[in-house]
């Protein structure tokens, strides 16, 4: 972060804060928002692994062929580019943001997160753009235990499953899309088994994580939480 003192400008270590948890925890939008509020730049790992689900698909790729699916993640070229507001991603040169929100691409991802050789590609990656960005919030599952173990603030974001699925319940009526309580319990339940399952990079509390439970909150209430946590210097 750089500040400036008359003519004199003092550039202070990269900030970086990492919040990671389970589906539905209300993890993207506060670590969207935090960034907005803080003015640094945000990370969002979930869509790194979004566009390599989705490179393999339009190669017709076998998601059960680990070997073949970590040269697609090697070869694809993916980065960020920020638009007005919204930040952009870029998948070999085309803006794919709106093409890798897909239900069937959130369904392929899981093929990606647990091939071990695809995670390293996209943990270096990750790395690398955080350079890139200097300071920064970075959201996923494995920020703090993996990607950043270093990083100034450590957040893990929580709620009931039960709070999880209706909040995806609601999102997906707010859409116009029928769907069933029950269904989405039963998917939230599952990811939570297959993120907290996977040998590499598995969804874990960080050591040093500090534990916010978003059961009971509005998405302004957890923001002005992790403003005063990173303001309050912990
Ligand atoms: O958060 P999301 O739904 O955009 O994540 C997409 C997929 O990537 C999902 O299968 C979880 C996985 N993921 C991961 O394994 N590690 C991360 N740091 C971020 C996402």
């Amino acid at each position: 972060m750089a500040y400036t003192f008359g003519n004199l400008s003092v550039r202070l270590p990269a900030m970086i804060i990492t919040i990671d948890g389970p589906a539905g925890s209300g993890k993207s939008t506060a670590a969207r928002k935090l960034a907005a509020e803080l003015g640094i730049d945000f990370l969002d790992t979930g869509a790194t692994y979004r566009a390599v689900t989705l490179r393999a698909m339009k190669l017709g790729a076998d998601m059960e062929d680990s070997k073949a699916l970590v040269q697609i993640a090697r070869q694809a070229d993916i980065s960020f580019r920020r638009q007005g507001r919204s930040l952009k991603v870029l998948l070999d040169g085309q803006d794919v943001s709106e093409a890798i929100r897909t239900e069937d691409v959130s369904r392929n991802s899981y093929y990606i997160a647990r091939a071990d050789g695809c995670r390293q590609v996209l943990v270096e990656l990750q790395r690398r753009l955080g350079r890139q960005m200097g300071n920064f919030v970075s959201e996923g599952r494995d920020q703090g235990s993996v990607v950043f173990p270093d990083a100034d603030f450590k957040i893990y974001l929580d709620a009931s499953p039960d709070v999880r699925a209706q909040r995806r319940f609601d999102e997906a009526a707010a859409r116009g899309e029928k769907v069933e309580y029950a269904k989405v319990l039963e998917d939230i339940m599952q990811r939570d088994r297959r993120d907290q399952s996977r040998a590499t990079g598995p969804l874990v509390r960080p050591a040093g994580a500090i534990v916010v439970d978003t059961s009971g909150m509005t998405i302004e209430q957890v923001v002005a939480r992790l403003l005063s946590i990173v303001r309050a210097g912990r």
